[in-house]
C-alpha cells in the first residue's frame, strides 16, 4: 500500500470557550509560546510525510490562510533591514506542503466538517488531526506514524489516538470501550461513545485528536444521524464502520505526548505556560520571574 501522506485538519469551530480573545481571530492563531497553535499541527504533519493538507475552516478564519501562505514582502523588508536571523523564523513558508481550503458552512459538528473533505481525500485513507490540540511538547510526537502503521498492519477502517483522562473529565471526550483492556499501546477497540456521562463510560480513555480513517467513513458519515450535542460526531460513524464489520484500533500517546488542547482558558493557560518555560532562549529567565511571583504571593 502507498504511504498515507494526505492530511484534513478541521479549523472551523468558533471558539467560544475562548471569548473575548476569540472574537475576530481564530482559536487556533492564539500563541503557545512563540508559534500558533495551528502550525505545531502543520509541523507535526510535515514531520511525518505529509504532503497534501486541507484545512476546513469557516467564517473569520482566513488568517489561518495568510499564516501558510509566503509573504514576500515581509522577507523582503527583513533582507533590506539586514534581519537574516529573523528570516529563519519564516521557513516553514516555505516546507514542501500544499495546502487546501475549503469552508465548513454550516456548524454541524466534527463529522460534517470531515463529509467536507471527500472530493479532495477521493479513494484513499488519511490522517484527520484536530487544529486546536497539540501533541508533545513542541509537536515532537511521532504518533501519526504509528498509526500509519497500525492502520496497515491490522487491515484497519480506522486508527484513533487516545489518552487515559481523569473520571470527572469522560464526558468532555470521544471514549473507547478496547476489546481487552490489557493497557497495552495498540488496542482493538469493541465500541466507541461520545461524550458518556461518568456512569455509561466504558473507561478513562479519551480520543486525542489524531485519526487515520478509511475512505469508507464518508459512507458511513452520511447516514450518521446527529448525536451528542445535536451534532454529527466523527465517532458516531466510526462506530457505523466497526458495525459494518470494519476492524477499528487505538494507540495510546505516550507519556512524552502530552496533548494540549486550546478549547478553554484552562487547558491554554497551561500549554502557553509549558511551552514559554520550555523555550529555549526566555524560558530560564521566566521559570526565575514565576519562581519569585508565587514565593512573594505565598508569603502574603
Ligand atoms: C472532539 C471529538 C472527541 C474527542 C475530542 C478531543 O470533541 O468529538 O471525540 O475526544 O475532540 O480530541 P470536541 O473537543 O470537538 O468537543
Amino acid at each position: 500500500m502507498s504511504d498515507i501522506n494526505i492530511a484534513v485538519v478541521p479549523v472551523a469551530g468558533m471558539g467560544t470557550r475562548l471569548l473575548p480573545a476569540t472574537k475576530s481571530q481564530p482559536k487556533e492563531m492564539l500563541p503557545v509560546g512563540r508559534k500558533p497553535v495551528v502550525q505545531y499541527v502543520v509541523d507535526e504533519l510535515s514531520r511525518v510525510g505529509v504532503t497534501q493538507l486541507l484545512f476546513i475552516t469557516g467564517s473569520g478564519k482566513t488568517s489561518i490562510e495568510n499564516h501558510f501562505d509566503l509573504n514576500l514582502e515581509l522577507t523582503q523588508s527583513l533582507r533590506e533591514d539586514g534581519k537574516e536571523e529573523l528570516l529563519s523564523e519564516l521557513a516553514f513558508e516555505r516546507a514542501p506542503l500544499q495546502y487546501f481550503y475549503t469552508r465548513q458552512r454550516r456548524l454541524l459538528g466534527l463529522g460534517h466538517a470531515v463529509l467536507q473533505s471527500e472530493s479532495f481525500v477521493g479513494n484513499q485513507p488519511f490522517i484527520v488531526a484536530l487544529g486546536d490540540s497539540i501533541i508533545g511538547m513542541h509537536a515532537e510526537s511521532k504518533i501519526v506514524e504509528k498509526m500509519k502503521q497500525c492502520y496497515q498492519d491490522n487491515k484497519a477502517v480506522a486508527v484513533i489516538a487516545f489518552e487515559e483522562v481523569p473520571e470527572d473529565e469522560v464526558s468532555q471526550y470521544g471514549i473507547a470501550k478496547p476489546k481487552k483492556n490489557t493497557g497495552q499501546e495498540i488496542f482493538e477497540i469493541e465500541d466507541l461513545i461520545e461524550k458518556p456521562s461518568v456512569q455509561e463510560s466504558p473507561s478513562n480513555l479519551a480520543v486525542a485528536a489524531r485519526y487515520v480513517l478509511s475512505p469508507s467513513v464518508f459512507e458511513a458519515l452520511r447516514k450518521t444521524k446527529p448525536g451528542a450535542g445535536d451534532e454529527i460526531q466523527l465517532t458516531d460513524a466510526i462506530r457505523i464502520m466497526m458495525q459494518n464489520g470494519g476492524k477499528v484500533y487505538g494507540v495510546r500517546l505516550s507519556r512524552g505526548e502530552k496533548r494540549y488542547d486550546i478549547g478553554n482558558f484552562g487547558s491554554y493557560f497551561r500549554a502557553f505556560t509549558e511551552f514559554a518555560l520550555a523555550d529555549e532562549k526566555f524560558g530560564p529567565e521566566l521559570r526565575e520571574y514565576v519562581k519569585e511571583i508565587i514565593d512573594v504571593d505565598s508569603s502574603k
